[in-house]
């Protein structure tokens, strides 16, 4: 039998490996707690770092504010777009500085203190007065208990977003204008011919009554009527057919120069105008019909003239250019073009009237018909080309026309048609 004393140095072993291994746990969970607080130091630290880098290397441009609106940080691309620099923006005491217009400033402001985030478009100002769509997004930054400390804004600027929807619509417009007109074109080339010949029926047999001796002067008068307006009738039926052909032009290949002249020389007996007329010796010839580019050339002089009937100066120019890289009312043509500009000093053509010139029968004109510009829009479209107008209220109107030219080897010396 053993004695119970004999088990105390086992018990005091085991009690000793018992407290040392106690200890030595304690130690392992306090070293490893001291190692995963550290870690969670890190990855905060980290994440602090990678958030404000995000923020401060944004492409968006964003500011941060208190709930006051004194600017607290901005980061690069705001400090970009907007040309402040940290110590101006400090200083600009109103947010409305920023804004176009000065109204959003505060409707952000109110959303804001009712505890909503305001987001839209609108036109910020830079500290040049340099104008910039943008979308706006103001968010309210709330702390751990969820009550409003800041203002987060970002400032997206939506400049080639707007240019490209401009192009679009300017595109979709085109090609409607160019639709209706084919249309209407169609249309009215089935009527005006018939018309034209009924008319001068009527115009004939009027003049031929009037001259007769025995007419009383109220008949004679009457008469006269009858035949000014047949007249206007028939020029307006002879204008529809001229609007009609423009769909089918006979091409070949001419030198514009001549033809240019011709045209230009026949318009300005129409008015006291002084004529300018520049055509450059080396014009490239172009593939065309002759008859609608005189019809082209003869409407926009004419109507130049018209525009200064107190006298003015008309300035008739053609010239070669390497392509032309369209407008809001040109499409853009590639390769060597011939730009004819026709300009006057008349009084320019008022910026509501400008997008309707080119509709049919849109006149401003006590006796026009409003055929003459739709006619030149359809033929110069029949010809590849387009059409440009520049027009300033009290200064004058610029056409130019563009045609694509035939081809590098197609020079024809002036004066020739061939
Ligand atoms: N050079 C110009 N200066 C000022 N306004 C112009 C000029 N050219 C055209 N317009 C405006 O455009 C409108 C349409 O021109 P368009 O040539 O189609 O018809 P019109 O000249 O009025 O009539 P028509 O050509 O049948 O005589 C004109 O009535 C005028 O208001
Ligand atoms: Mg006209």
């Amino acid at each position: 039998m053993l004695e119970p004393l004999q088990f105390l140095p086992w018990l005091l072993t085991a009690v000793l490996a018992a407290l040392w291994l106690f200890t030595e746990r304690r130690r392992g969970r306090a070293s490893r707690e001291r190692d995963d607080s550290a870690r969670a130091l890190a990855s905060a630290s980290l994440r602090l770092t990678c958030i404000s880098q995000a923020v401060e290397s944004a492409s968006d441009a964003i500011g941060i504010g208190d709930m006051e609106s004194n600017s607290l940080y901005h980061n690069r691309a705001h400090l970009e777009l907007f040309g402040y620099t940290v110590e101006e923006l400090n200083a600009v005491e109103e947010p409305a500085a920023l804004f176009a217009d000065k109204t959003v400033a505060a409707e952000i402001h109110q959303s804001i203190r009712a505890g909503r985030s305001w987001h839209g478009e609108t036109e910020i100002q830079t500290r040049a007065g340099r104008i910039v769509p943008a979308f706006v997004r103001a968010d309210i930054i709330r702390d751990e208990q969820g009550h409003p400390i800041g203002i987060f804004g970002v400032f997206t600027d939506i400049t080639e977003r707007r240019t490209a929807e401009r192009v679009r619509a300017e595109e979709r417009e085109r090609a409607a204008r160019a639709e209706r007109l084919e249309s209407l074109g169609m249309l009215a080339g089935g009527v005006a011919h018939d018309f034209g010949n009924i008319l001068t029926v009527v115009v004939c047999n009027a003049a031929g009554i009037r001259a007769r001796k025995e007419l009383s002067p109220a008949m004679d008068q009457r008469l006269a009527e009858i035949e000014v307006a047949a007249q206007r009738a028939s020029d307006l039926s002879r204008n529809l057919l001229a609007f009609a052909r423009g769909a089918e032009p006979k091409k070949q290949r001419i030198a514009l120069g001549p033809l240019i002249e011709v045209a230009v020389r026949g318009a300005v007996q129409h008015g006291p105008v002084e004529l300018i007329l520049e055509l450059a010796p080396d014009l490239a010839a172009v593939e065309a019909d002759p008859v609608q580019i005189d019809q082209v050339v003869s409407n926009l002089a004419v109507n130049a003239v018209q525009a200064m009937p107190g006298g003015g100066k008309l300035r008739v120019v053609a010239r070669n250019s390497d392509g032309w890289q369209g407008s809001a009312a040109s499409s853009p043509i590639s390769g060597t073009v011939v730009c004819i500009t026709i300009t006057d000093t008349g009084g320019g053509i008022p910026a509501e009237v400008l997008p309707r010139i080119w509709e049919p029968f849109f006149t401003t004109k006590a006796r026009g018909t409003g055929l003459g510009l739709a006619t030149v829009y359809a033929m110069v479209k029949k010809h590849a080309g387009t059409i440009d107008v520049q027009s300033e209220a009290g200064r004058g109107t610029t056409f130019t026309v563009v045609l694509p030219a035939a081809g590098p080897e197609n020079k024809i010396r002036p004066g020739l048609i061939g």
